[in-house]
């Protein structure tokens, strides 16, 4: 099987491509601008995987390029998981948005209907829910994003769900959680340039001695301790929501949620790397992030019932993958 995959030396991506370099007969070939991952990836996943793979630097904005690589590649199947994914810059540069993600994603689907290209793996966000009284999300709940990234990843969703209604394209949306851990191997993470602004990569900095302590914004959260809490779903876990997928877009559409179902607090994972790692987080409290919520969490039932799949790792497989590989990138 010929895949095409986007983005693919991302966090996300290159651990999505190690999963699909295991499987049998599936030919990869990966394209990704490298405007937020590096180089170096590439030959992390051909020394991990001992496994070959096409790559080419391309930017999805960049048609023509685009459309060689399609009449050259003769794809069974996309994985689309090239985008930007700062909630922050987008609201600050909202048209690198639209740009990136909005025209990116018109160019791909052109490429696919040209090509008669029919299956399509979409990484899609529980931000475009937005903000919901109720904080155990489900996939029917009403899509009203709060800001320019999570509306970018709606206007993809609708041009997807038109798309499969008109018969020219299946898909297979994933609203991610919050994707945390690394590859066991401890070579590959997320490891952003700069300050990070999520909570992960934040901590991989602190571990690295990069940073000296955490700012925890807010403690006065109607949670159980008052910190901010999410839904973190461990990196493997979410390629194997991925991998589940491939069968399943050959025969229908689908939207699920990938997350664990559990919410854990800032202060949770703070205490998971004393626990799990012996390692102490400094930290101390700051005023609440502007646009952060109390807690969300996934409502796991359909992936389960559709596709087979939940969540098997849990935060001692988060932090002490997240450890090993920020002790390896020091
Ligand atoms: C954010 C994005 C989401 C994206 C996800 C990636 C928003 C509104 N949403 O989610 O679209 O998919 O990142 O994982 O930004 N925290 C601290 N100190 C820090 C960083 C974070 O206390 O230095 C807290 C936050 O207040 C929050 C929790 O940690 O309670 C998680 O924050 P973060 O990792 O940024 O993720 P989200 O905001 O949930």
């Amino acid at each position: 099987m010929n895949i095409l995959l986007t983005g693919g030396l991302g966090y996300i991506g290159s651990h999505l491509a190690l999963g699909l370099l295991k499987k049998q007969n599936v030919n990869l070939t990966i394209v990704d601008n490298l405007s937020n991952s590096k180089l170096s990836v590439k030959n992390k996943i051909r020394f991990i995987s001992s496994k070959n793979f096409k790559f080419k630097k391309l930017d999805l904005k960049n048609k023509n390029s685009l459309q060689k690589l399609f009449k050259k590649g003769k794809f069974d199947l996309v994985f689309h998981l090239a985008g930007s994914k700062s909630v922050k810059e987008s609201q600050i540069d909202p048209k690198k948005y639209y740009e990136n993600n909005i025209l990116g994603a018109i160019n791909l689907l052109n490429s696919m209907i040209e090509c008669n290209v029919k299956d399509i793996i979409f990484s899609s966000t529980a931000t475009v829910y937005g903000s919901k009284k109720i904080n155990c999300y489900s996939e029917n709940f009403s899509r009203e994003p709060v800001n320019t990234y999570g509306l970018t990843k709606k206007i993809i969703e609708d041009l997807l769900i038109d798309l499969d209604r008109k018969k020219k394209i299946k898909s297979v949306i994933l609203r991610y959680f919050n994707p945390a851990g690394c590859h066991a191997s401890g070579l590959l993470g997320e490891n952003p340039e700069g300050t990070p602004n999520n909570l992960y990569p934040y901590i991989i900095k602190i571990i690295k001695g990069d940073l000296d302590f955490l700012k925890v914004f807010g403690n006065n959260y109607k949670t159980k301790d008052g910190t901010g809490a999410r839904d973190y779903i461990h990196i493997q876990d979410l390629v194997d929501a991925h991998l589940n997928c491939i069968q399943f877009v050959k025969k229908k559409s689908g939207i699920f949620n990938i997350g664990t179902g559990k919410p854990y607090t800032v202060l949770d994972i703070i205490n998971s790397f004393q626990k799990h790692c012996n390692f102490k987080i400094n930290y101390n409290f700051y005023p609440r992030r502007e646009g952060d919520i109390d807690i969300y969490y996934n409502k796991i039932s359909k992936a389960k019932k559709i596709l087979g799949w939940s969540a098997k790792r849990g935060l001692k497989e988060i932090s002490q993958s997240t450890f090993k590989f920020a002790i390896k990138s020091k």
